[in-house]
């Protein structure tokens, strides 16, 4: 009988080894196998697979048999992970590939996508998120993964306690309709009203544009594991913490990483969140804590950037790749390439953070766990 095996990253497959050395736990097959076979093997060993993603935080599937999309929906569905199309609640347009899988971020090339745990701006988010690799670019364009329960724990007092009980607010303004049709898949109001109702938004319609301002916490603690985790989203003192230290890497975007070492933090903030449009509409965002807005250091976002840093490690796609996340444990990010790329996402198992529960896949149809599960029509899109 085939079975499953599991190892660390060896060294060539580690493009950026730092202090993180198990992320992400690597299974295979330990023989060759069909898409079919492969597929079958992972519906069997469901639990242990599952198991492995919370022990670890990540799990990379290499060497499969896999290289469409559609192979990556049968993974999902025998590991019975519920991928169905939820709102991204940005005003980013998302092109679907199949039902429940969309191209990962359309961020440009040249620009990273900084480190974040998904929709980390809304309490109710992704408990896990997959990824599959069609074809890997040239050069660069790495998924890094970082680990969040450790970067909590290796924060300073002050910013543990400035983290404790906020929430990052995000700020999504007059959306396009394409981007409405995407997060909702329609354009009716009464449904859209329904689904910011359930995602517990505050929105508002005006000259009919659609606005709202979604809120996550900060800190939160893994349902099934107990552990701490610092969750995190994109700012702009995260651009200019990585084009600062990463400049160098393949398809950076030079005039930033040059903008980045000459101009200090406080003015490229300044730059960046009031006169350039894309930062702008995409960096609206603040901290939120005991009924008012906090006011976060620049040194606490260094201090913020570096701990995750320290601990992300950054692996070498390889076409066929699916790599599955906990969305608690383990953040995430991108970097800049040289195209092309075609990598794709889904987000699954939406769970609501501010109470501190989690559908679990392994345990989806345990009474207990019925019992504790959210409203699941909450989180039909
Ligand atoms: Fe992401």
């Amino acid at each position: 009988m085939v079975e499953l095996t599991s190892r660390g990253l060896l060294p060539g497959e580690s493009s950026w080894p730092t202090g993180v050395k198990h992320l992400p736990l690597v299974i295979g097959p330990a023989q060759s196998l069909s898409a079919e076979s492969m597929t079958s093997l992972l519906r069997d060993q469901r639990a242990w697979v599952l198991g492995q993603l919370t022990t670890h935080g990540a799990i990379l599937l290499r060497g499969t048999p896999y290289r469409e999309a559609a192979h990556f929906v049968d993974v999902m569905n025998a590991l019975g992970l519920d991928y169905r199309a939820y709102p991204h609640l940005t005003d980013n347009y998302r092109r679907p590939v199949v039902e429940g899988v969309v191209n990962a971020s359309s961020t440009e090339a040249p620009l990273p996508v900084p480190p974040h745990t998904e929709q980390a701006f809304s309490s109710v988010r992704p408990g896990v998120l997959g990824f599959m690799c069609l074809q890997r670019a040239p050069q660069g364009g790495q998924t890094p993964l970082h680990d969040c329960v450790n970067a909590y724990r290796e924060l300073t007092p002050a910013t543990k306690e400035m983290l404790q009980g906020a929430f990052f607010c995000k700020v999504t303004d007059q959306m396009s309709e394409e981007a409405v049709r995407s997060n909702f898949n329609t354009l009716d109001r009464a449904e859209i009203d329904q689904i910011c109702k359930k995602f517990d938004l505050e929105w508002s319609w005006n000259g009919g544009k659609l606005s709202f301002v979604t809120k996550g916490p900060c800190v939160v603690t893994h349902p099934m594991t107990g552990e701490t985790a610092f969750s995190c989203f994109w700012t702009v003192p995260s651009i200019h913490y990585f084009f600062r230290n990463y400049h160098g890497v393949p398809g950076a975007d030079r005039k930033m990483a040059m903008l980045c070492r000459v101009v200090p933090l406080s003015a490229f903030d300044f730059i960046l969140r009031n006169c350039v449009p894309f930062f702008r509409r995409n960096y609206r965002y603040f901290l939120f804590k005991d009924g008012k807005r906090l006011d976060v250091s620049l040194e606490m976002h260094t201090e913020l950037n570096a701990v995750i840093w320290k601990n992300t490690t950054v692996f070498e796609w390889q076409p066929g790749d699916i790599l599955m996340i906990d969305n608690i444990k383990v953040g995430h990010s991108r970097m800049p390439f040289v195209p092309p790329r075609h990598v794709v996402a889904s987000v699954c198992n939406y769970y609501d953070a501010r109470e501190r529960r989690v559908e679990a896949p392994a345990s989806r149809s345990s009474p207990d766990t019925e019992k504790h599960s959210p409203d699941r029509s909450a989180y039909t899109a």
